[in-house]
C-alpha cells in the first residue's frame, strides 16, 4: 500500500532558533566554523575540513575557477560545474590549483611576430596593458620580452610594426624566479619601482606576473581553505554518465573532491557511479551524493559508499522541479531526517558521514537554522550568483544592477544528465528557470556580513561550534501570524533604515 507522511513536511522559514544561555564565551571572535567535509571514524579528524560551512553549487551559473578562487580564499568551498566538456572542466580545475594569491597567469599574450595592430586590439579586448610576448603567444611557454603602452606611441607607429621591434626584451626586463614569495616579489617591484614583475622558472618560461596593485588585496586570509601543497582546494561536479572518463582526468588535474550532481540521488545509476569511484580509487577519492530528501536515500548513498550526502529536491530558488513532476520535500523536513538517520548510522557504526544542506538559503538565519538541524554545510547556488566572481554577465535592469542566474535544468543549460532517466532517455521538459538576481559586489564582502551575523546567532544560541551548536540548539514551529510579528510591523516605515 502507498505510504502517507501523517505531518507537513516544512521549510526553513516556518522554524525560529530559541536562545540557549549565552555564556560569557559566547563571543564571535570564540567562534569556530571548522566542520567536517567527508566521512570519518569516531575519534579521528575528518580528512578534508571547510573552515566556513558553505560550498557553492555545482551550476553553470556559479562555480567557475573564478568563484572557487575567492571562496577558498575565505574557507569554503567550490563544485566547479560538469554540464561543460571533461577538457574545459579539467581546465578550470587546473586554473584553481595553478591560482597563488597575488601570483596573476598572464591572459594578455602575444608572440615577437605579431603586430602592433594585434597589440591594440588584445587590449582593447582583454583591458589589459601589459602583454606578455612568449615563443608562441601562450601563458606559460619562453618570455621573449613585455609590451606595455611605454613601448610604442599609436600617433608615430604604424600599425604593421612587428612586436620584435618594439618590445622591451627578456635580457632587459627585471624579473623573478619559481618559488619567490609575495613579499619577496614585492620588495623587488618597490625597489626598483615597476609595475609589475614577470615569474618565470629556469627555463626561462613565464609563470605568473605579480602586480604592484595588487599587493594589499592580497595579504594572506587566515581562513583560506588550502592543500598540503598550500594550492586552493577546489570540487568537481561529476554526472553518472561519463563518469569513466571525466573521473580520471579531474583526479589528474588536482580535483580535491567529487560530487555527483543528480536532482534524484536515490537511484541506481548514481550507486553505480559511486561505487565505482570507490572500488577504482581505493577509498582515496573522496565522493559526495545526493540529492536525498529521506532516510532511505540517505542510507543508499551511504551503503554505495559516499563521503558525504546532499539533502534537496525542490528547494532551489531557481527549481521547478516540485511544479513540474510533484516530487521534493520540506527543506527543514528533509534535513531534520537525514541528520537522525546520520546520527543513528554513526551511534551504530561509529562512522559519521557529513551532510549537506543543498538548495532554498534565502536569508542568513537559514544557513543557522540548517546546521543547528543537524546540516554540516550548505550548498548555495542564489547567494553566490549575485557577486562579481561568479560566471554570468552583471546587467541593469530599469535602475539596478542585476546578474543572471539560471538553473541546470532550464533549457539554457541543458544538463540533462542530472535529470538522468537511464541511458540514452532525454527529458522533454525543463527543471528550472532561467532569472536575475540582484547584484550584490564581492564575495568576500558579503561573506563577511553573512558570517558576522551566523556568529551573533550562535552566540545567542550559547554555541561555540556547529558541533555544539547542533547538539543543544532548541527550535520552534512558528504560526503564519508570529512570521508577520517577526518583521517590522505597525509602523511607517522610512526608506532603507535597515
Ligand atoms: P539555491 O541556492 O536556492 O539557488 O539552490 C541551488 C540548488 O538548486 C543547486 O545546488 C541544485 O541542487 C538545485 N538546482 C540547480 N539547478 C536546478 C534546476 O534547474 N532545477 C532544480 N534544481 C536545481
Amino acid at each position: 500500500m502507498a505510504y502517507y507522511y501523517e505531518d507537513a513536511s516544512r521549510t526553513f522559514s516556518e522554524y525560529l532558533l530559541v536562545p540557549n544561555l549565552t555564556r560569557t564565551d559566547c563571543v564571535p571572535s570564540n567562534v569556530n566554523l571548522k566542520t567536517p567535509l567527508v566521512k570519518f571514524k569516531r575519534g579521528e579528524k575528518s580528512p578534508l575540513q571547510l573552515n566556513i560551512p558553505f560550498v557553492s553549487a555545482i551550476m553553470q551559473s556559479v562555480s567557475n575557477d573564478s568563484l572557487a578562487i575567492a571562496l577558498a580564499r575565505c574557507g569554503g568551498l567550490s563544485f566547479i560545474y560538469c554540464s561543460q566538456s571533461i577538457e574545459e572542466e579539467v581546465e578550470m580545475i587546473k586554473k584553481v590549483k595553478r591560482f597563488k594569491a597575488g601570483f596573476v597567469v598572464s591572459d594578455a599574450n602575444l608572440t615577437p611576430e605579431h603586430t602592433l595592430k594585434d597589440v591594440i586590439q588584445l587590449k582593447k579586448k582583454t583591458g589589459h596593458s601589459t602583454i606578455a610576448i612568449t615563443e608562441d603567444g601562450t601563458s606559460s611557454t619562453r618570455l621573449m620580452g613585455l609590451v606595455t603602452t611605454r613601448d610604442y606611441r599609436i600617433s608615430r607607429d604604424v600599425l604593421d610594426k612587428k612586436v620584435s621591434e618594439f618590445m622591451t626584451p627578456l635580457s632587459k626586463l627585471i624579473v623573478g624566479q619559481e618559488g619567490i614569495s609575495l613579499s619577496e616579489a614585492n620588495d623587488i617591484i618597490w625597489e626598483h619601482k615597476l609595475n609589475n614583475l614577470p615569474i618565470i622558472d629556469k627555463n626561462q618560461n613565464l609563470l605568473y606576473f605579480v602586480f604592484r596593485k595588487d599587493y594589499d588585496d592580497h595579504k594572506e586570509n587566515p581562513y583560506e581553505l588550502l592543500d598540503s601543497e598550500k594550492r586552493f582546494v577546489v570540487g568537481a561536479g561529476i554526472n553518472t554518465r561519463d563518469y569513466e572518463e571525466r573521473v580520471p582526468e579531474l583526479v589528474k588535474a588536482g580535483a580535491d573532491i567529487l560530487c555527483v550532481d543528480s536532482s534524484d540521488g536515490f537511484s541506481e545509476w548514481q550507486g553505480r557511479t559511486i561505487s565505482y569511484i570507490k572500488n577504482k580509487y581505493q577509498g582515496s577519492v573522496k565522493v559526495g551524493g545526493g540529492n536525498v530528501v529521506d532516510r532511505e536515500g540517505f542510507m543508499y548513498l551511504v551503503n554505495s559508499g559516499a563521503d558525504f550526502v546532499k539533502i534537496g529536491i525542490g528547494g532551489g530558488s531557481i527549481c521547478i522541479t516540485r511544479e513540474q513532476k510533484g516530487i521534493g520535500r520540506g527543506q527543514a523536513t528533509a534535513v531534520i531526517e537525514v541528520a537522525k538517520a546520520r546520527d543513528d548510522y554513526y551511534k551504530e557504526t561509529g562512522i559519521y558521514v557529513p551532510i549537506c544542506s543543498d538548495g532554498g538559503i534565502v536569508h542568513d538565519y537559514h544557513i543557522v537554522l540548517a546546521l543547528a538541524m543537524g546540516a554540516d554545510f550548505v550548498m548555495m547556488g542564489r547567494y553566490f550568483a549575485r557577486f562579481d566572481e561568479s560566471p554570468t554577465k552583471k546587467v541593469k535592469l530599469g535602475n539596478n544592477y542585476v546578474k543572471e542566474y539560471w538553473g541546470e535544468g532550464s533549457n539554457r543549460a541543458r544538463n540533462w544528465e542530472r535529470y538522468d532517466l537511464g541511458e540514452g532517455d532525454k527529458l522533454h521538459f525543463e527543471e528550472g528557470v532561467d532569472s536575475y538576481v540582484p547584484y550584490a559586489g564581492r564575495l568576500q564582502d558579503n561573506l563577511e556580513g553573512t558570517l558576522s551575523k551566523i556568529k551573533s546567532t550562535m552566540c545567542s544560541c550559547g554555541a561555540i561550534s556547529i558541533e555544539e551548536l547542533q547538539r543543544t540548539a532548541r527550535m520552534s514551529l512558528v504560526s503564519s501570524t508570529s512570521i508577520i510579528e517577526g518583521g517590522a510591523h505597525d509602523v511607517i516605515l522610512k526608506e532603507n533604515n535597515y
